[in-house]
């Protein structure tokens, strides 16, 4: 699927007439047994240097769950400081709507998932461990600092869209501690007086994503709830097969990846739909400065949907055949 992601990226260049370094990296399971490295350090200092990455899907059986997660996504996020994690949810073609009578006018939402801090961040920790008076805990954290910059580019994204409303989806009623997000929400709303306020925790938001996504413009929220309500988001969409997202510091490398995880069982079979993944490049073509190519591999999935008897795992249509039918679509 990432393979596809790079043929898109080349065919941009050759269209919109850009230039383009690539550099392939190994890493993942399959390295980590040959040499027991996740990301080495050099080759991390190298990433630094790089204007964006292309993340193919992490996660294999063989290991315990979170171990390949948080030694690559969770070093690349935290190491290189990509505090936003960016999730259009866009329903591309009305078929792919599991919802009834959802059109994609309805269902256009811009998640801004804060993407360093949270419980994600800190150590689980077990005292009793494996007796009946076993307590496990992992402390969900925020700080001023980290509230602050991640409603501050929501604002900015809400302000740049053509609704410019902003919902913050928060627990703030049960995790009082999320009252710190409602204050920085409310005082860096203030400079953005064209944007429109909204609350919503996120028990509610997922009702209402499903009984009415047509109210949401732009959410911001705290990376745990991110995460949980961008899986409801892509099912509204058609399904994780069409899911992309961003993990963004402005201005500097960034990582761009298809939502879903991997399937380590189809490895090499041509059966999974790889538009996911060319989604993510398109994403990494905008925060490179790409607009227009941008733009147009997003057009360009969307003119190849109707082509495609399913976006589901084995639609009969080859990864690499559905890759080159997005390529034809570029302009
Ligand atoms: C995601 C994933 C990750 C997360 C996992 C793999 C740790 O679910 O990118 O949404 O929870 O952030
Ligand atoms: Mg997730």
């Amino acid at each position: 699927m990432t393979a596809e992601g790079v043929k898109l990226l080349r065919r941009a260049g050759a269209v919109f007439g850009f230039g383009l370094e690539i550099v392939d990296y190994p890493f993942g399971a399959e390295y980590h047994l040959r040499t027991k490295e996740l990301i080495p350090d050099s080759a991390f200092a190298e990433m630094k240097q790089l204007e964006g990455i292309l993340l193919g899907a992490i996660g294999d059986p063989r290991f315990e769950p979170g171990f390949l997660e948080f030694g690559i996504v969770g070093r690349l996020r935290f190491d290189l400081d990509l505090y936003v994690n960016l999730r259009p949810i866009r329903l591309y073609s009305e078929h792919l709507c599991p919802l009834k009578g959802k059109t994609p006018q309805d269902l256009d939402i811009l998640v801004v998932r804060e993407n360093t801090e949270d419980a994600y961040r800190s150590k689980p920790r077990f005292e009793n461990r494996g007796t009946l008076d076993e307590v496990a805990a992992q402390e969900m954290v925020y700080t001023r600092k980290g509230t602050e910059r991640i409603v501050r580019y929501a604002f900015e994204a809400a302000s740049r869209r053509p609704r410019k409303k902003l919902t913050l989806v928060d627990k703030a009623n049960a995790v009082r501690a999320h009252d710190l997000y409602r204050r920085v929400f409310e005082e860096v709303g203030r400079e953005y007086p064209q944007v429109q306020r909204d609350f919503a925790f996120v028990d509610a938001c997922c009702m209402w994503m499903v009984r009415n996504p047509e109210g949401f413009d732009t959410i911001v929220t705290t990376n745990m709830f991110g995460d949980i309500i961008t899986d409801l988001g892509a099912v509204l969409q058609g399904g994780l097969g069409i899911a992309a997202g961003g993990n963004i510091h402005p201005g500097r490398v960034s990582v761009f990846e298809p939502i879903h995880g991997s399937a380590p069982k189809y490895k090499g079979l041509k059966k999974a739909n790889p538009l996911a993944a060319i989604l993510a490049a398109g994403m990494l073509l905008d925060h490179v400065g790409e607009k227009d190519a941008a733009a147009a591999v997003e057009n360009a999935v969307v003119a190849v949907l109707p082509k495609l008897p399913s976006i589901g795992t084995d639609s009969g249509v080859p990864t690499d055949r559905i890759g080159d039918l997005v390529v034809q679509e570029l302009r």
